[in-house]
């Protein structure tokens, strides 16, 4: 009698404690559904990346080899004091239509030299790039640590829109209205800048391409260097840096459809072929 008494007993605390949960859990829901959950800063001012056209976009895509050399430009003269392509040797930049003779050059004034141990001295002293070498990682010493590019554009959603709308984005304003309402947002801490298309908003990369660039770079092949133009080239450059080769990848592609095409209709012929006048 009694050990039936406690059995109910403790059925009634344990469905007490399940009734508490199911209306704290229904008071959340409905909470939820009725206000929805608050909109962050992020949320109110962090924007998708811009359009960009490439011509190595789709699935038909090929590179334009003179951009890319640009683009290479760029990374040389803007890029490659932080960032190393650990990814990419030198020897490579045939790909992009240099020859030999101007790969060694390249290779040779690289200022970030390649270091090498001296086991008789036990030091650490360096060298100068050879083409079967990569781009050397950077030493940086200041706020954040720059990544390895060779594979950004495949790293991040929309990989060479964003490089372009995050080299684009440090001079353009913040939504107005999220502005309004997270004014504490646009204030990026010590050593930290803002931009709309990173993130959490502010990075430590100081705006890598700005007017003071243009005369450092000055393309050669007509092109004007303007700072747009200069983050075009260099996203397009960070595509091919993540597969160099993907326009095999892509004549490949179209010539395994056409075989599949073939190969369909051949097969669709055969069965005809067999079933022929058999009732099926
Ligand atoms: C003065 C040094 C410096 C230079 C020059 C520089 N960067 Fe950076 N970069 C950084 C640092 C530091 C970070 C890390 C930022 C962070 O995570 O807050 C970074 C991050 C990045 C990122 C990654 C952003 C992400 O989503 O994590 C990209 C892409 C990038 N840089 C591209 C470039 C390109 C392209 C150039 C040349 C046009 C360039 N950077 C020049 C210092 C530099």
């Amino acid at each position: 009698m009694t050990s039936l008494l406690m059995r109910s007993i403790k059925f009634l605390v344990g469905l007490g404690f399940v009734g508490v949960l199911l209306i704290a859990l229904w008071g959340t829901i409905s909470g939820l559904i009725r206000e929805g959950t608050p909109q962050t800063a992020e949320q109110a001012l962090h924007e998708h990346p811009k359009e960009l056209h490439l011509p190595s976009n789709g699935p038909f895509g090929k590179f334009d080899l003179a951009q890319l050399q640009r683009g290479f430009k760029v990374y040389e003269k803007v890029c490659a004091q932080c960032h190393s392509l650990n990814l990419v040797s030198f020897r490579e930049l045939a790909g992009l239509g240099y020859n030999e003779a101007e790969i060694k050059k390249i290779a040779k004034d690289w200022p970030v030299k390649q270091p090498v141990f001296d086991n008789k001295a036990g030091t650490w002293g360096e060298r100068d790039n050879t083409p079967a070498d990569r781009f050397p990682k950077v030493y940086y010493a200041a706020n954040g640590t720059p990544p390895d590019l060779s594979l950004i554009t495949k790293a991040r959603h929309d990989g060479a829109a964003y490089v372009y709308s995050l080299m684009v984005g440090y001079t353009e304003k913040p939504d107005a209205e999220g502005a309004k309402k997270f004014p504490e947002a646009l204030k990026s801490p010590e050593g930290l800048h803002f931009n709309k298309y990173f993130a959490n908003l502010h990075l430590a990369m100081p705006a890598p391409l700005t007017d003071a660039q243009i005369d450092t770079v000055k393309y050669t092949d007509g092109t004007p260097t303007t700072v747009d133009q200069m983050a075009q080239d260099v996203s397009a450059f960070l595509v091919w840096t993540a597969e160099p080769t993907m326009q095999q990848r892509h004549r490949f592609g179209v010539a395994v459809l056409i075989f599949l095409i073939f190969a369909t209709i051949l097969g669709y012929g055969a069965y005809r072929n067999v079933w022929r006048g058999m009732k099926h």
